[in-house]
């Protein structure tokens, strides 16, 4: 072994032990007549001293060492005069008597600490360098940790892990597809999987009854700071279920993540909110319940006013900000731009203030009565001091306006802690979405999702009204996870094909294999899938799942270490009959 000990473990109780150590150069530094490197590895830091009156040609050799140099050494662990309470082994140090350098290193491109001078791109290009930073490393620790209590969960509930192929046929998840070209098949494609839903439900054809997977997912689609090209699933599917069992059993699977990774008991059970009552109150399918701020809707008080604004809007919604009636023209002025954005779209914001001593101020004053503002703060319950904000226009628009409008005011005080956790189930999603571009019905989850049993009679007549056994798990406004209970009857599901706009060909060519597994015995059954990577970057308190992700890839989807994806040889085109013409195109 080329260490006695880690750079993480050693404490005053091993003062006087003589130890050999092996890590990176940190930094260092020369004071007088000694000379203080820290050393890291993967389980800390550890100071060693180097002495020129105990030994000076290997005072001279530490005076050599460079950053990340990569070292072994041995000496005396000693008591410090000077600790540093900020790491664990802050108390002691080791009096250096060897020294071996096992390997040199350039200069790094950034400096390898927490607080690094490395800009994303550069982090990325060196994502092995960036993987040596503490900060970097612990989120990795985080993931293996987790990955392993979801393992744990699931074996003793019965789950069994099973892997399926990444060379598949398409899988009906929305997003566009990557696809492999078949060398021992030209002109055919394999596609990467955007999910193994449709192998999930042929293991419960199968009789597996219990399956997961913590799996690799592919999705060509527009990136954002929670969305990878490439990212990972944890994948499960259940027979002889009804939604409220899938609940309850992956309810419980969030709750031992919590406890056994955070600490963090939740011991009441998790709040559902259908998705209709998400879109009135919070204008959004994922909504932050940290704080409350719900929409309050007013466009029965705002009626025959004169002003256009609000008379021609079918929606008029507001949420109260408390304690903001104190904003200035300014600030109020800075939300009215936000708002405006753009990608949020709205034309502009109204607002009205109670004030400390009741009086009432709007930017609407002139088309409403005092009694009138008045009615509106109190459908809010706006308090002395609070202010309304308000937004008029298109319902479904303006309420995504000002679920981003609420947003903000949560940020802008101080409500979305990333260290408070708000879960939330949401429930009865509708079963299609309507698309005015293709004037046509999509699966808003996916075409093997169940309609609710208390629907199937519209499918036919009110098919944009059907409701959906489908769910989401919410956290802090992220949507973690979603499935929902299957439709396991051949003809339901050759009906939802159809609804959907696909032809008997069509259904039987993408499909076949799933609709002729339905008709030798297929149990109820459901499911979901978390995104792992998020549920990671939740519980590490971080914005982008990138940061969670070992080799990520970029916004333009490239991995600019590996400097991924590249062009390959013409013989390798060749022998896959595939021409390339870009300029065409
Ligand atoms: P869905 O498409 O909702 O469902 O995906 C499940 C979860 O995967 C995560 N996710 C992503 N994470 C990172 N990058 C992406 N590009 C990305 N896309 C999705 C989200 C999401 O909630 N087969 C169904 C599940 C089922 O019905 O059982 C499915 O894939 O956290």
């Amino acid at each position: 072994m080329h260490r006695s000990n880690t750079c993480g473990e050693l404490r005053i109780s091993d003062a006087g032990r003589t130890v050999t150590l092996a890590g990176w150069v940190q930094r260092s530094r020369k004071m007088g007549g000694m000379t203080f490197v820290d050393l890291r590895d993967r389980y800390g830091i550890t100071q060693l001293v180097f002495n020129s009156e105990n030994d000076q040609s290997l005072f001279e050799a530490a005076n050599r060492l460079g950053r990340e140099y990569v070292i072994q050494v041995t000496g005396v662990v000693a008591e410090r005069s000077n600790k540093n309470s900020n790491i664990p082994t802050g108390d002691i140090e080791i009096i250096a008597t060897a020294l071996n350098i096992l390997n040199k290193s350039d200069v790094p491109p950034f400096t390898i600490e927490d607080e690094t001078d490395g800009g994303d791109d550069l982090r990325m290009k060196y994502r092995y360098l960036d993987l040596r930073r503490p900060a970097v490393r612990k989120n990795l620790e985080l993931r293996h940790r987790m990955a392993f209590e979801i393992r744990r969960y699931l074996d003793s509930k019965g789950f069994l892990e099973v892997e399926t192929p990444v060379l598949i046929k398409s899988t009906p998840e929305g997003a566009r597809d990557f696809v492999v070209p078949s060398r021992m098949n030209p002109g055919q494609f394999y596609a990467l999987p955007q999910s193994p839903q449709t192998f999930k439900q042929l293991l419960m054809v199968s009789g597996f009854d219990r399956y997961f997977q913590i799996v690799k997912c592919f999705r060509d689609e527009d990136l954002r700071a929670d969305r990878q090209p490439e990212f990972t699933q944890i994948d499960c599917e259940m027979s002889f279920v009804d939604q409220e069992d899938v609940l309850q059993m992956f309810e419980g699977l969030v709750k031992h993540i919590f406890k056994y990774v955070k600490n963090i008991d939740f011991t009441e059970p998790f709040p559902r909110m259908t998705w209709a009552d998400a879109m009135r109150l919070y204008g959004s399918d994922k909504p932050d319940t940290r704080f409350g701020m719900e929409f309050v809707e007013l466009k029965d008080l705002t009626e025959n006013s004169g002003f256009a604004v609000m008379d021609d809007a079918p929606y008029v919604g507001a949420i109260v900000a408390p304690g903001c009636a104190a904003y200035t023209r300014k600030q109020l002025d800075k939300l009215t731009d936000f708002v405006k954005r753009p990608q949020i779209g709205a034309k502009g914001m109204m607002w009205v203030k109670l004030e400390a001593d009741g009086s009432v101020k709007s930017s609407v004053g002139k088309f409403f009565t005092d009694d009138q503002l008045k009615g509106w703060l109190e459908r809010g319950n706006a308090r002395p001091g609070d202010l309304m904000l308000i937004l008029a226009g298109e319902t479904m628009k303006t309420r995504k306006q000002l679920c981003e409008l609420r947003l903000e005011m949560g940020s802008q005080l101080g409500l979305r802690n990333p260290q408070d956790f708000s879960c939330l189930w949401v429930v009865d999603f509708p079963l299609f979405e309507w698309d005015e571009e293709t004037q046509r019905y999509y699966a808003m989850h996916h075409p093997f999702t169940a309609p609710n049993p208390e629907d199937v009679d519209m499918l036919d007549s009110n098919t944009g009204e059907v409701r959906a056994t489908a769910y989401d798990m919410i956290v802090n406004g992220n949507e973690l996870g979603g499935g929902s209970i299957r439709i396991h009857d051949s003809e339901l599901q050759d009906k939802m094909f159809r609804l959907l706009g696909l032809t008997e060909e069509d259904a039987q060519y993408k499909f076949g294999f799933l609709m002729n597994a339905f008709k030798y015995g297929a149990p109820p059954h459901g499911g979901l899938a978390f995104g792992f990577d998020r549920f990671v970057s939740i519980l590490a308190g971080l914005d982008s799942i990138r940061d969670v992700i070992a080799f990520p890839k970029n916004n333009a989807g490239r991995d600019t270490m590996i400097d991924a994806p590249a062009e390959i040889d013409d013989s390798q085109l060749d022998e896959l009959c595939i021409k390339v013409d870009i300029d065409e195109k």
